[in-house]
């Protein structure tokens, strides 16, 4: 991230090069937003070099994967699920997880925040994914979230490991690979279930099956496989580091801390509903703020398709394109102060005197997160309902160092101590 930074001071275009990668960083708005969406321009940056040199292949006919036509195709039909009509009903799944969570604490428990977040997310996730019911097939599920978490981890040794191919039987790829077999054969029988009893569950796999009639498009086996291990990646590690981040800064900005606490308190008399979710603009702002001084995905990467003009400059066919969330955030050309937390900045008037661009933690364009309200209800969930019921102390440091993995990570655990009303 400090090389992001320095890169910042020699323009708004910077070229980079790393072995066999040429690159260019972008940090101005308006170029971000000629790159997100000029689609015809620029693709989604696959990793083809690195997926070679790795052999092997997460989810390749995911949606984050696939370009294109069938990317198009993947993402208009899987959209309407993600729409808000559609996620109102997961509401009281998320409140009972949540609720769930807060039970489990004793007052005092010392609790690592990032992996409670991380659970409690994942499980919001499966049950929406997958129903209620999972029963024993959860731990399947849970195992193959771990896994597939644990292969992206460069860090420490895991960096070693990663490069070595996938049959070679390291500790780690022989987990992994035993985890996914059993996801796999998981996934098998749940899609069976549902072909056989289609009026008995309302997930989304449910969704996605149901439009096997409409013979305008329908989904294969191995397509909805991809989109459930998609959906497990992008969906839980995200949200939860949106959490960490947010406690973390609010266990510094004590009066932050009490304006969100007088919100839920006086708006709401008790967990909230899709309905209130509206009239909780401090929870939304604090929960954007964080997202802004530590945005979950960090950069998002793109590759020029055809020779292009970007700012000004020149770009080849071929160039990698980076987009620094984490620098573009902290720009102080749009932000007052970068480094503070003030959640009001994101209040109306103000957002909209800022460039589009300048704050894009769910990306933009048609790439957009498709997961974005899903996520937004899941903060706007989970924030109040904490905030009503426990205090926490925080006993690690509150400006840990942080890692660019998977997500955007504190490189140590966020350890608080919980204090219940
Ligand atoms: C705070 C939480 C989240 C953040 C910050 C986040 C961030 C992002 C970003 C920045 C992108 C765009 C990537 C690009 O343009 O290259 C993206 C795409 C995506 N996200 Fe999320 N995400 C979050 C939650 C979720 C959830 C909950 C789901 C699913 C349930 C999800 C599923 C996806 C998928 C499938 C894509 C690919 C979309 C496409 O290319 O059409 N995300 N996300």
């Amino acid at each position: 991230m400090g090389f992001f930074d320095e890169l910042a001071e020699y323009g708004d275009v910077v070229h980079c090069e790393f072995p066999r990668i040429d690159a260019v960083a972008v940090f101005h708005p308006e170029y971000i937003g000629d790159v997100l969406l000029g689609q015809g321009t620029y693709e989604r940056w696959n990793f083809d070099e690195l997926k070679e040199l790795l052999d092997y292949e997460i989810a390749p006919r995911g949606l984050t994967f696939t370009r294109g036509e069938e990317w198009k195709q993947q993402r208009h039909f899987l959209q309407p699920m993600f729409g808000l009509d559609r996620l109102e009903g997961f509401s009281s799944a998320m409140v009972a997880a949540t609720e769930r969570l807060v039970d489990q604490w004793d007052d005092g428990e010392e609790i690592v925040l990032n992996e409670e977040f991380s659970r409690l997310t994942l499980s919001i996730l499966t049950n929406s994914l997958f129903d209620f019911d999972l029963g024993e097939n959860r731990q399947v599920i849970t195992d193959a979230a771990d896994e597939l978490q644990t292969m992206a981890d460069m860090s420490g040794f895991g960096a070693v490991e990663m490069l070595l191919p996938s049959w070679v039987p390291t500790h780690r790829n022989r987990r992994y690979t035993q985890a996914m077999d059993a996801f796999d054969a998981t996934v098998e029988t749940l899609i069976e279930q549902r072909r056989a009893n289609p009026d008995e569950y309302e997930d989304l796999l449910t969704m996605m099956l149901e439009k096997e009639d409409d013979h305008e498009y329908s989904m294969s086996d191995e397509e909805i496989h991809d989109h459930l291990i998609t959906f497990l990646i992008a969906g839980h590690e995200t949200t939860a580091m949106a959490l960490t981040f947010t406690w973390l800064l609010l266990g510094s900005n004590p009066e932050d801390y009490d304006r969100l606490e007088t919100e839920v308190t006086t708006v709401l008399d008790g967990p909230p509903t899709a309905d209130d979710l509206s009239d909780l603009p401090v929870t939304e702002h604090v929960a954007k703020e964080a997202m802004r001084m530590y945005p979950p995905a960090g950069m998002l990467f793109r590759e020029a398709t055809e020779e292009t003009e970007l700012g000004g400059y020149r770009i080849p066919e071929g160039t990698k394109v980076l987009l620094p969330q984490f620098t573009v955030h902290a720009d102080d050309r749009w932000f007052d102060a970068p480094e503070e937390f003030r959640p009001e900045r994101f209040s109306e008037d103000r957002s909209d005197q800022r460039p589009d661009f300048a704050y894009f933690p769910f990306g933009g364009g048609p790439h957009q997160c498709i997961g974005m309200h899903f996520a937004m209800m899941e903060l706007k969930h989970i924030i109040p309902i904490l905030a009503r019921r426990v205090d926490f102390e925080l006993l690690s440091s509150p400006e840990p160092e942080v890692n660019m993995e998977l997500t955007l990570q504190p490189s140590e655990d966020v350890r608080m101590r919980v204090h219940k009303r």
